[in-house]
């Protein structure tokens, strides 16, 4: 499987505190049954700003140390404005190098012209991946929105964890209608820490295989992953 959110980078975000946490996060994710890890640390102006080169730096040494390419680089873009040039600037960056990119956005308030923003992304060929819709207020209130966002090629990333009431009743709820209605695209764990979600994967695996087949389960966390990786188009 391959873990397509997470802030296992250590002192990069508000994820990873320590080389060790992170040492700890890799033993844990492998335990869970990942052998890749997409580290999608918060690129959010002026609150978290680490640039590509000092990332990928980090990355380098991770996996020299592992001894393996376990390791990925990617971000987790807060949306804003300026998303554009934080990408050509190489500050914030896409998923592996490709034209994928993981985007999120207010959790409580409404996103002023998303639309238009995302416009301003897909015409410059960026192919668009929202992290967790299940948790915004407005997707909760407005299921619909995710119809328009998909009419739009949007993709959509859900976190293991939403299943099992970590983010709260409408969460849960958000997400079950989503993998009922074949939303969902790909699944990540969105670990911030060792010993939080890595050791819960398997509970919220069985919780999402009562919803949907075994089939579509490969598809969400490991095979539209390998796809994107290798900057093919998925489903
Ligand atoms: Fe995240």
């Amino acid at each position: 499987m391959i873990d397509f959110h997470s802030h296992i980078l250590p002192n990069v975000d508000d994820g990873s505190k320590s080389h060790e946490e992170t040492l700890k996060m890799l033993e844990e994710a492998k335990e869970a049954g990942f052998n890749k890890i997409v580290s999608t640390s918060h690129y959010a102006p002026n609150c978290f700003e680490v640039p590509e080169y000092k990332r990928e730096g980090i990355i380098r040494d991770l996996n020299e140390e592992q001894n393996n390419e376990e390791i990925i680089l990617g971000s987790e873009i807060f949306l804003t404005y300026n998303t554009v040039d934080l990408l050509k600037e190489y500050k914030a960056s896409t998923i592996n190098k490709t034209n994928y990119i993981l985007f999120e956005l207010p959790l409580r308030e409404q996103f002023i012209n998303l639309k238009n923003v995302i416009n301003q992304l897909k015409e410059n060929n960026y192919r668009l991946i929202l992290a967790h819709p299940e948790r915004y207020s407005v997707v909760q209130k407005n299921f619909n929105l995710l119809y328009e966002l998909r009419d739009m090629g949007i993709h959509f990333q859900s976190n293991y964890a939403s299943i099992l009431g970590k983010y709260g009743l409408s969460a849960k709820y958000t997400v079950k209608k989503m993998f009922k209605n074949n939303l969902v695209s790909l699944l990540g764990s969105d670990a911030h820490r060792a010993n939080s979600i890595y050791t819960i994967i398997p509970n919220a695996i069985e919780k999402i295989l009562k919803i949907i087949p075994e089939e579509y389960l490969n598809d969400l966390t490991t095979n539209n992953a390998i796809k994107i990786l290798n900057n093919e188009y998925i489903d």
